[in-house]
């Protein structure tokens, strides 16, 4: 059994925490959906005011769906629309405060207002997104995502 408890002060120790905790459970395992379910637990654990957190992969230039946390959620994306597609077509981190003004916004659950999306690229290959939704408004500041980024770092290397 692998029992975490997570309570940080301030987010810069959260997501060192997390970042520890994800390095214990990916250490010596190669096997990359294995890798992103317990990462997709451990975030939506260790994060407080998550509704979504998940993948999405790059299969052949598509992003299709992979372990998560929270509702159903849509199957495949085209690189180019909504938040995630966005992080595919540009490989840039997409930190929206909310949602609904995002233009291509895809809603998966109507309760998310805010979102963060960071490409998980290993020698110059998109592998796919890690997204985390909100149902908070401007939920992720830079913090989180300098602290995100960090977490897409060290799943890239295992995925
Ligand atoms: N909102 C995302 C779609 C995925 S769900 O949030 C799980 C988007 O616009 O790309």
């Amino acid at each position: 059994m692998y029992d975490f408890k997570i309570e940080a002060a301030d987010k810069a120790t959260l997501y060192r925490d997390i970042a520890s905790a994800l390095e214990g459970l990916i250490a010596g395992e190669t096997d990359a959906i294995a890798n992103m379910a317990n990462a997709a637990a451990l975030i939506f654990e260790g994060l407080p005011d998550i509704n979504w957190v998940g993948f999405y992969r790059n299969v052949g230039g598509e992003l299709v769906l992979g372990p998560f946390q929270g509702r159903p959620a849509c199957i495949r994306i085209p690189f180019g629309t909504g938040v995630c597609g966005s992080a595919a077509a540009t490989r840039q981190v997409q930190r929206v405060e909310d949602v609904h003004a995002f233009e291509s916004h895809i809603a998966c659950d109507a309760a998310s207002a805010s979102e963060i999306v960071v490409p998980l690229i290993r020698d110059g290959e998109l592998l796919g997104v890690l997204d985390i939704d909100s149902p908070k408004k401007a939920r992720f500041t830079e913090e989180d995502e300098a602290g995100c980024v960090k977490l897409g770092e060290i799943l890239s290397r295992v995925l």
